[in-house]
């Protein structure tokens, strides 16, 4: 009977009650209505998620809007998932990834006691900002930057800290500045611009929490920043690095990280047990064990990303100089948002970042040579 009156008075209420009110039944007198939002964390009530770049399900798309390579991925990686004998999925992967650890180790001429693996590297930076943090420190990074640190700072509800670059995105850092952890894109994004090497190594060695320096894109530019997270002495640098975009691996999730052992420990200590799949293990190490074909893609991208800046700069556009797999460019009015549209109607996607700093560009990945010949050939991208 009265769990009849209980799923009586709940119908009724979902009938009438505002989405995400609900009524609880105690007894048949006695009810009290509650929010659902009310089991929910304030800080998760309160997050902005981060927003991913656009999977559009349109046929015929040109897509440069995430960074996504626009080539294969080795076909050592296609043999590798050929030969896979789904027999093994029975079993539960390596968690502590020995093999692979030992190939990124060779790769950094490094011990494999100094790399981390994670299930693409946003999963990495989301346990840096649990080992590295406190409840009351703080998460700093570079403003315009990889917009998901601001918001890994909300999740663990702790202080963002935030640096404006100067406006023509090059360094800038405050003074005595401070944080638990320093994330820095570099080269940075959307910017495509990288840092002087000599202002970051110093930064490094001054500061007091821990730097990841995001090396993403680091694979289309002409240095990088690995010796600083090895070199002799240190104990506060990580070097981060993907799969995603100069392996053509974005679908898999496979990041990686090298830095003292100390701190690697420490994201051990928190992972999930399994956090890196056996396909993903199998498939990553036929990619790393594949350099010379990551590097001819990556030679045939920077050739394209060079004719496609020239013709953007004989246009008129400002464009910035690029170290990445994409450009981040001005169109002469500083319409960025009406070429952005113009485009999208034409089903070519770029990305569009609002805002003071990054409103009047639009990033654009390097495509194809013919996607680069599409793009280029639109109306839009002629005016201004
Ligand atoms: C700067 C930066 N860091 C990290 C990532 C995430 O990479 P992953 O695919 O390995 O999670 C991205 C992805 O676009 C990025 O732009």
């Amino acid at each position: 009977m009265l769990q009849n009156v209980i799923l009586f008075f709940k119908s009724k209420a979902a009938q009438v009650l505002p989405k995400g009110l609900s009524l609880t039944v105690r007894t048949q007198k006695h009810y009290k209505f509650v929010t659902l939002s009310m089991y929910i964390c304030k800080n998760v009530q309160a997050l902005t998620a981060y927003t991913p770049g656009e999977q559009p399900k349109l046929q015929g798309v040109i897509k440069l809007n995430t960074n996504e390579n626009p080539y294969p991925p080795s076909p050592k990686v296609a043999a590798a998932l050929r030969d896979f004998d789904c027999a093994r999925l029975r079993l539960y992967p390596d968690p502590n990834f020995a093999v692979l650890r030992q190939r990124i180790a060779e790769l950094h001429g490094c011990a494999p006691a100094r790399v981390f693996i994670g299930n693409g590297s946003d999963e990495i930076l989301a346990l840096c900002t649990r080992a590295f943090v406190e409840n009351d420190g703080s998460v700093g990074y570079f403003v315009p930057s990889y917009s998901l640190y601001p918001v890994l700072a909300d999740i663990r509800g702790v202080e963002k800290r935030p640096v404006l670059i100067n406006n023509d995105f090059t360094w800038r850092m405050t003074e005595n500045y401070q944080a638990s952890v320093f994330f820095m894109t570099n080269p940075n994004a959307p910017t495509s611009m990288i840092f002087d090497k000599g202002k970051v190594s110093a930064f490094c060695g001054a500061f007091n929490g821990v730097v990841l320096i995001d090396e993403a894109y680091v694979d289309f530019a002409d240095s990088d920043c690995m010796d600083l997270a090895l070199r002799v002495g240190n104990s506060n640098t990580l070097v981060m690095r993907t799969l995603s975009k100069s392996f053509s691996l974005a679908g898999l999730r496979f990041g990686y990280v090298v830095g003292p052992e100390e701190l690697i420990n420490a994201l051990y200590k928190i992972k999930d047990s399994y956090n890196m799949d056996m396909l993903a293990q199998v498939v990553g190490m036929a990619a790393l064990e594949d350099i010379p074909y990551m590097r001819g893609n990556v030679r045939r991208i920077q050739a394209t990303r060079g004719r496609l800046a020239v013709a953007l700069v004989q246009r008129g556009w400002r464009v910035c100089a690029s170290q990445t797999n994409f450009i981040f460019a001005r169109p002469p009015d500083g319409d960025a948002a009406r070429v952005f549209a113009a485009l999208k109607d034409s089903k070519i996607y770029v990305r569009y970042f609002p805002g003071e700093m990054t409103g009047e560009y639009l990033r654009i990945t390097v495509g194809t040579d013919e996607q680069t010949e599409a793009l280029l050939a639109q109306p839009v991208m002629n005016q201004g």
